[in-house]
């Protein structure tokens, strides 16, 4: 077992570490050009999802907001069933393990009202690819460790290639050197964070625009792994409610890059530190007003907006991965979890 982790401690850990290569290989490979004509002339697409490929999924559609046209839904697999597809819709499931029953039912009910349907997963032969009209395979890999985490990594890079291709010229930046801000938020240093969110009972994960997305993800990885209550938030809606929540003793995860979301971002957080709440903020290198106004700052490497928001991916669940370290949580089993759930 030892030799299979490949001297690491944890298949979390190896998994998160073969993010750049993943990344790399899932964004380069080819998308059916038929499957980006479907998409060219959907009246929408709706993706259905579970867990961590629901937050890949609505990260697709914030993508979608931000560079295309379509209308994109997002829905939880298990909730479809109280929605009729649109017909002319295109049905997008999630899925890395290609077997998750609550996202083959959705998708069955939305080839009977007709609509054409398609699969990200990372198992080629899964169950899944024999229910749609189109595959789009992740190249995660055989991923271990019950949390998903190069899973996810390579279901973006699936959303980012299908957006280049649907959308290619609104996206500004530059995508061909992307996977390298993998490769350096893996030297980000989270320790200092992890101690603070180990000792914590309750923690808020909180961004606005991609970053919420990104932070319900980062709340489901720590909530799996650790035990610890993690919620994510849109920032703006920490005023409706968990607010009265905040003290000393909840600390929240604030991404704050220098996004179009950073002026308001601040603001949010001296709020939450008004409040007595401990703040870990997530930002960039350089900022040097976030160090002012929180208690913990970790940094990623100035890049694009795309690339800081995968360097905030990694560095969010590399911060999940330590904090159950400290924790001693058996992090590849944690307790109650599978890894792909075949029952409704
Ligand atoms: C389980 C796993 C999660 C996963 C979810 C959906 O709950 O523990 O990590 O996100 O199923 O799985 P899927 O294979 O459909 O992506």
């Amino acid at each position: 077992d030892s030799a299979r982790k490949g001297g690491f401690d944890h298949y979390m850990q190896k998994e998160i570490y073969e993010e750049p290569d993943v990344f790399y290989r899932t964004f380069n490979s080819e998308i059916d050009p038929d499957f980006i004509s479907e998409l060219k002339s959907a009246e929408e697409i709706c993706v259905i999802a579970c867990g961590t490929s629901y937050n890949a999924g609505l990260l697709f559609r914030y993508l979608m907001e931000m560079h295309c046209d379509t209308p994109v839904r997002v829905e939880v697999a298990s909730e479809c069933r109280f929605f009729r597809p649109r017909r002319g819709s295109v049905v997008i499931a999630v899925t890395q393990s290609g077997e998750t029953a609550d996202t083959i039912a959705a998708l069955n009910m939305a080839k009977a009202f007709g609509c054409t349907t398609a699969a990200v997963t990372n198992v080629v032969g899964s169950s899944v690819t024999r229910v749609v009209d189109y595959s789009l395979c992740t190249r995660a890999g055989p991923e271990i460790s019950v949390a998903a985490t190069k899973s996810y990594t390579a279901q973006v890079a699936v959303f980012m290639s299908v957006l280049r291709e649907l959308c290619n010229g609104s996206i500004k930046e530059d995508l061909d050197e992307i996977h390298k801000v993998i490769e350096d938020a893996l030297l980000v240093d989270v320790s200092e964070g992890a101690e603070m969110c180990a000792g914590a009972s309750d923690i808020f994960y909180v961004g606005r625009g991609l970053y919420y997305p990104v932070s319900l993800e980062g709340a489901l990885k720590i909530k799996e792994i650790t035990y610890i209550h993690a919620e994510g938030y849109a920032a703006g809606e920490l005023k409706h409610g968990p607010i009265s929540l905040l003290c000393e003793e909840t600390p929240i995860v604030a991404v704050c890059t220098m996004d179009v979301s950073y002026p308001v971002m601040l603001s949010n957080i001296k709020e939450m530190k008004a409040r007595g709440a401990p703040v870990i903020a997530v930002g960039t290198e350089g900022d040097e007003d976030l160090d002012d106004v929180a208690d913990v700052c970790i940094y990623v490497k100035k890049s694009t907006p795309l690339g800081e928001m995968l360097a905030v991916i990694v560095v969010l669940q590399m911060l999940a991965y330590q904090s159950a370290v400290i924790l001693g949580r058996d992090i590849d089993k944690p307790r109650n979890l599978a890894k792909s759930v075949t029952v409704i």
